[in-house]
């Protein structure tokens, strides 16, 4: 192949077309049925992909090596977009967002300086306005920027709470001076099932894990604020220094929501910031039905937002917002190659001024592009789907001998564990029933659930982020699963 690029040339277009025409092709030939996973074994994968050299003396040249793909690699991946792939908040991709990623990465531009990426550091900014307003933030003041997920949302989030607290409550500049021993007293709160990325970027930021004040859960699986009060209260008392609560909007498993307009006022009355995790529930304001359950987050200092979850995006994409846009200023450092003061004169936005990666790729064209083609009510039907049919599912199971569900769910996700019929079966023994009954919907039905525990015990999820699923889909399912224990 001795085309190198997509130019103006008339035999680099040809090519590019071409393969791009044939990947489609075979792309969309792989969906062969409406099975999640074609089921082999992790031994049967590392069989079929084994080669003695991934870096051959001459090229294979691409027809070989894309039939080479299209045998082992296509059959096998995981067709998320079936109705019977629901293990995590991880989804299929809308169509018009995998066209916007052919752009992307067709013009691969670099969202750290403009000069990198014009038209895309605009549509960054404008996107960002817009989600601001979303989220009943005031556009004027508040800012935000993409990310490459939850996890970096989340940590961008703590270390601008930990910088605005140190420089605006304890007079110290953290960003020049680094942990200090009074900063190791400083002291987060967040629901004992929140996501793990709290305690790593606490680790990250040099606060380690006891920073992390785990919060208890009601049986809703809601932070207790009652609890929440008196772990705060100790503390003070301790010598320590709360600066931050993290509310989940959306726990990973439960999809449950930490009462946000309590603990804005706990966080006030201490100066504390408020974030709210709600990469998973971030979805819920576009449902006409259910946006009431989210109308809190106008109110936190900051949102993290996932598009790669109940947006149904290309992973990867997400966002953090911030309330105060100005606190981006703790990320700000100056390069003369890249970020010239000049430039901001000038009008001229390098968007690396807010974020923690130089090279970053321009993910908010799939937000732009998908908000747009479907509008408010397209949106509002795919979310409003997904999480009636949460509501379903839990009315069934609720009703259902053969099963117990942990918690009515807030948002789409429905957790469950199957205990049969007999009230005296061991515990422990259908643990491995309930582990069983996943392995065998992978590999002999090609249907990949959750497996969590709760309680101490092993349960089976469904997350229910694509709205194709039925609620026959959901019946059959639930029979699959009764007639598989049955046999273990
Ligand atoms: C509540 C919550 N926050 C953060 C994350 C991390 O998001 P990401 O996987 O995009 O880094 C997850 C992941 O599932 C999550 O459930």
């Amino acid at each position: 192949m001795e085309e190198l690029f997509l130019t103006c040339e008339k035999s680099n277009k040809k090519l590019y077309n071409k393969l791009l025409k044939q990947t489609a092709k075979a792309i969309s030939d792989a969906f062969v049925n409406e099975s999640a996973y074609s089921g082999p074994t992790p031994d049967e994968l590392k069989a079929i992909v084994r080669q003695d050299s991934i870096l051959p003396e001459h090229g294979l040249g691409w027809d070989k090596v894309f039939e080479l793909t299209k045998e082992k690699v296509l059959p096998n991946l995981l067709r998320t977009p079936s109705t019977e792939y629901m293990p995590h908040l991880h989804g299929p991709s809308l169509l018009e967002t995998i066209a916007a990623e052919t752009i992307i990465s067709t013009f691969n531009q670099s969202m750290d300086s403009w000069d990198q990426s014009p038209v895309a550091t605009e549509i960054e900014v404008e996107t960002i306005c817009h989600l601001c307003k979303l989220y009943g933030y005031d556009e004027t003041k508040a800012d935000g920027v993409f990310t490459s997920g939850g996890s970096q949302s989340n940590q961008t989030a703590l270390l601008l709470a930990r910088d605005w607290y140190c420089n605006k409550h304890l007079n110290y500049d953290i960003k020049k001076y680094g942990v200090d021993e009074k900063c190791s007293k400083l002291r987060m709160y967040t629901s004992e099932i929140s996501h793990f990325s709290m305690e790593k970027s606490c680790h990250i930021m040099g606060l380690g894990y006891k920073s992390v004040v785990k919060v208890p859960v009601d049986s809703r699986k809601k932070m207790d604020v009652a609890a929440l009060r008196s772990l705060i209260e100790e503390d003070i008392k301790a010598g320590n220094i709360p600066f931050l609560i993290v509310a989940t909007v959306g726990t990973t498993d439960f999809g449950s929501i930490d009462p946000l307009e309590e603990l804005c006022q706990l966080a006030r009355e201490h100066n504390m910031w408020l974030h709210a995790d709600a990469a998973y529930g971030s979805g819920v304001i576009m449902s006409d039905k259910y946006r009431s359950r989210v109308a809190g987050l106008s109110l936190c200092d900051s949102i993290t937002v996932d598009f790669h979850k109940m947006f149904l995006m290309p992973i990867s994409c997400s966002a953090v917002l911030l309330k105060d846009g100005s606190t981006f200023d703790a990320l700000t450092i100056h390069a003369d190659y890249l970020n010239r003061e000049e430039d901001e004169e000038d009008g001229y936005t390098n968007l690396v001024d807010k974020s923690m990666q130089t090279t970053r790729r321009f993910d908010a064209l799939k937000v732009w592009m998908s908000f747009q083609t479907r509008g408010r009510d397209g949106w509002s039907k795919i979310i409003t789907t997904s999480m009636d049919n949460a509501a379903y599912l839990y009315s069934i199971l609720r009703n259902d001998s053969d099963f117990v569900v942990i918690t009515e769910p807030e948002i789409s996700s429905v957790v469950f564990r199957y205990k049969g019929k007999d009230e005296n079966a061991d515990g422990a023994a259908l643990d491995e029933i309930n582990k069983k009954v996943r392995r065998s919907l992978i590999h002999e039905h090609g249907t990949i659930i959750g497996q969590t525990v709760s309680s101490g015990r092993v349960c089976l999820k469904f997350t229910l982020l694509n709205p194709r699923i039925t609620h026959e889909k959901l019946d059959s399912l639930l029979e699959l699963i009764k007639n598989i224990a049955k046999t273990k």
